[in-house]
């Protein structure tokens, strides 16, 4: 039996679709309750419902031998996992986002967001010196209320820029959720994780 830790939340619900129509449906994950753990219906599969800031922790800690996890968190966590298939679910983009009218300087910029690195990489490597300041939700309140000039943050429909009066000022990147390994589970039970992968990539065709 392979284990897969699964995202809850919004992106949770498309890749159960998937794995449902890839083969490994799960009838008791369909009745909503709050249990966290099940077993697919043919017993191929465990699935753990965990946050999604957490899958590259059960994986790379062989807690869970596979999970789906956004390119944003790999990208802001680097965990030690294997990259095996973009499921291409979960759509968005890494946006520099700004009041309408603000203009970068050459002074330090305060960016406010949930994704320290990612941020920093970005900065750096435009040779730009920041001061980042770390949120877990709301970002586009910080430019709003002057705590900050810029935010990095995730876009998917453009609402919430738009709904605040803000703007995309640059993009850093698009995202999409991952197929991730545990590096020793991928040699010891390679033959069950490649025919998932391989469901899987059937089912997106
Ligand atoms: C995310 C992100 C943006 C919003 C973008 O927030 O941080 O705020 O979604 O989506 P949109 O472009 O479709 O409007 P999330 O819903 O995760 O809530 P959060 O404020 O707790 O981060």
């Amino acid at each position: 039996m392979v284990s897969i830790a699964l995202p809850k939340g919004r992106l949770g619900e498309k890749v159960y679709a998937l794995l449902n129509s890839a083969g490994y449906g799960c009838r008791d994950i369909e009745e909503k309750n709050r249990q966290l753990v099940f077993t697919s219906d043919g017993g191929k599969a465990a699935y753990f419902w965990v946050k999604p800031a957490d899958v590259g922790v059960y994986v790379e800690l062989g807690a869970a031998d596979l999970g789906i996890v956004g390119k944003d968190i790999l990208d802001e966590t680097e965990p030690d996992v294997y990259e095996l298939l973009d499921t291409g679910l979960g759509k968005c983009r890494m946006c520099v986002c700004s009041k309408k009218d603000y203009v970068e300087g050459d002074g330090k910029i305060k960016v406010a967001t949930k994704f320290p690195k990612i941020s920093r990489n970005y900065y750096e490597s435009r040779g730009k010196d920041i001061d980042v300041i770390v949120l877990n939700g709301s970002i586009e309140l910080a430019p709003l209320l002057g705590l900050s000039d810029v935010i990095v943050d995730i876009v998917e429909t453009g609402r919430t820029l738009r709904e605040n009066d803000l703007k995309v000022y640059a993009e850093i990147g698009g995202i999409s959720s991952r197929l991730v390994a545990n590096k020793s589970s991928y040699n010891f039970k390679y033959k069950e994780i490649e025919e998932i992968r391989n469901s899987l990539e059937e089912a997106l065709k």
